[in-house]
């Protein structure tokens, strides 16, 4: 039986992250994981390749919508979907090599299997016993299933089975408006697919500010992609040339089958702590399934605790990682911190879409009073010069301070561009604060002091 300070369960952000800082703090770690590979979801079958496959299609799309206006003619690529595929396997490999070169550094020890903890204290791996002072559960997360949505990974698939497959389909239902349906429903109504989105809601992306979420449907509408609000998925069943789909309108009930080649179902995930042995152990459950922890990610059994997906909070892969190197820098007797109300959003659609902070739902709610600062992409020259001036940066500040308390952005690096917003946030800086910096021209961050400017003496160029 080997003992360590630290056995961590789940090689994800979260997982490596925390092995990486305890062991930079000088902690005897070890990481469990029960993949062939390091990186968890994002890594093997989430965030990486799906950007893979979006800058491959978005390339492919840049080409048809773009190269002729920009004098560079000929005839358009061929998609090698075989090839496309390679592409994306080997940036995943390449990456999750990286993670096990990180993890051979830091001197942290690798135990290939699937973990279960059968006493506090104790982690089992395959028919090994290994002892702790701290058990870390950074197991993540899986699909949510549907009832009456029959899962082959073929046809009907989740987010893993869509990036894998067989061929591109002609035609593609995906069930749920979310980061997952649009981001993988981009890729492949890139790649020539008839796209029909069909969400409960009456809009997309909930929980994004509205004015973004319009936006951003009225851009994906115009791309092709097909919207069906309002609408309950019944059932989605393989059939001979495809998979049915049935779902009933909201408003009247009424019911409708389409067909399709394919049917990714995106309505969610929920948090992996299948075959822990967590009942066992009676460690404290919420009711959708994650671990209860406090806010310093304990449980409720001594020397276990938990972070990422498999606690509250949203489902994002930094999140995680804040958490990991937050709670390895509790165990390791200093002060971690995650500041929740600085986590940036980002969907990496074209155009990116990326939030911080609060909606103007979110404060009308609050009954808080704030003032907007708007700036369209029309305005910045440098997205006009790439043919991305759809969109625009909108900031929330303080009606009294100042103080930016939420930004959101809808066009051109808005995923690279809400950072500037993230670290104002972080030092609590007013919206003057940002107009006041000196911003290089041309570069699409004009827009985001633009907006700043808007919440003060008004833009520049609008
Ligand atoms: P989501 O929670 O973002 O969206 C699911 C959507 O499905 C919602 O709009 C919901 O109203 C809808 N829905 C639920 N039941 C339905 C039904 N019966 N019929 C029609 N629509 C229904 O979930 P998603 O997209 O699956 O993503 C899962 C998690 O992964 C999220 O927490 C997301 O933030 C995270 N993620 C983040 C990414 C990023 O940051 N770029 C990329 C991929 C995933």
């Amino acid at each position: 039986m080997a003992q360590f300070d630290t056995i961590i369960i789940g090689a994800g952000p979260g997982g490596y992250v925390c092995a990486i800082r305890a062991a930079q703090l000088s902690l005897n770690v070890a990481i469990v994981e029960g993949r062939e590979t390091l990186g968890g979801t994002c890594l093997n079958v989430g965030c990486i390749p799906s950007k893979a496959l979006l800058h491959a299609t978005h390339s492919l799309h840049e080409v048809h919508e773009n190269f002729e206006k920009m004098g560079l003619m000929g005839s358009a690529p061929k998609v090698d979907w075989a090839k496309m595929q390679a592409y994306k396997q080997e940036v995943v490999n390449g990456n999750t090599k990286g993670i096990e070169f990180l993890l051979k550094k830091n001197k942290v020890t690798w135990f290939k299997g699937w973990a279960s903890i059968p006493a506090a204290g104790q982690v089992k791996v395959g028919d090994e016993t290994h002892s702790a002072k701290q058990i870390v559960i950074a197991t993540g997360s899986a699909p949510a299933s549907l009832q009456g949505v029959d899962i082959d990974e073929k046809t009907i698939v989740t987010s893993t089975g869509a990036l894998t497959l067989a061929a591109i389909p002609k035609s593609l239902i995906v069930i749920g408006a979310g980061v997952i349906g649009l981001e993988m429903g981009s890729v492949y109504a890139r790649l020539g697919a008839e796209v029909t989105v069909i969400e409960y809601l009456d809009t997309i992306t909930p929980g994004m500010d509205a004015e973004v979420a319009k936006s951003f449907q009225k851009i994906l509408t115009k791309q092709g992609i097909k919207f069906i609000l309002g609408a309950a998925v019944q059932s989605a069943k393989p059939s001979k040339d495809g998979a049915t789909v049935t779902y009933t309108l909201r408003k009247d009930a009424a019911q409708t089958t389409l067909t399709a080649d394919a049917v990714l179902l995106a309505t969610g995930r929920i948090p992996y702590t299948a075959g822990l042995g967590l009942e066992a152990l009676g460690v404290e459950m919420l009711p959708r399934g994650q671990i209860k922890t406090d806010d310093h990610f304990r449980t409720n059994i001594n020397g276990l605790y938990a972070i990422g997906d498999a606690i509250t909070g949203p489902m994002l892969a930094h999140k995680a990682e804040d958490e990991g190197m937050a709670l390895a820098e509790i165990l390791a007797g200093k002060a971690g911190h995650v500041n929740y109300g600085v986590i940036p959003g980002v969907v990496y659609t074209t155009p990116e879409v990326a939030s911080v902070g609060a909606t103007e739902e979110q404060l009308k709610e609050q009954g808080r009073a704030y003032k907007v600062g708007k700036f369209p992409f029309m305005g910045n020259a440098r997205a006009k010069a790439i043919f991305q001036a759809e969109g625009f940066v909108k900031i929330l500040a303080d009606a009294a301070t100042d103080r930016i308390l939420g930004a959101h952005i809808i066009g051109p690096m808005a995923g690279d561009l809400i950072h500037e917003v993230c670290v104002a946030m972080e030092f609590g800086a007013s919206a003057q604060d940002l107009a006041l910096t000196c911003h290089a021209h041309p570069t699409y961050s004009e827009a985001v002091r633009e907006a700043a400017l808007a919440c003060g003496d008004g833009a520049i160029h609008a």
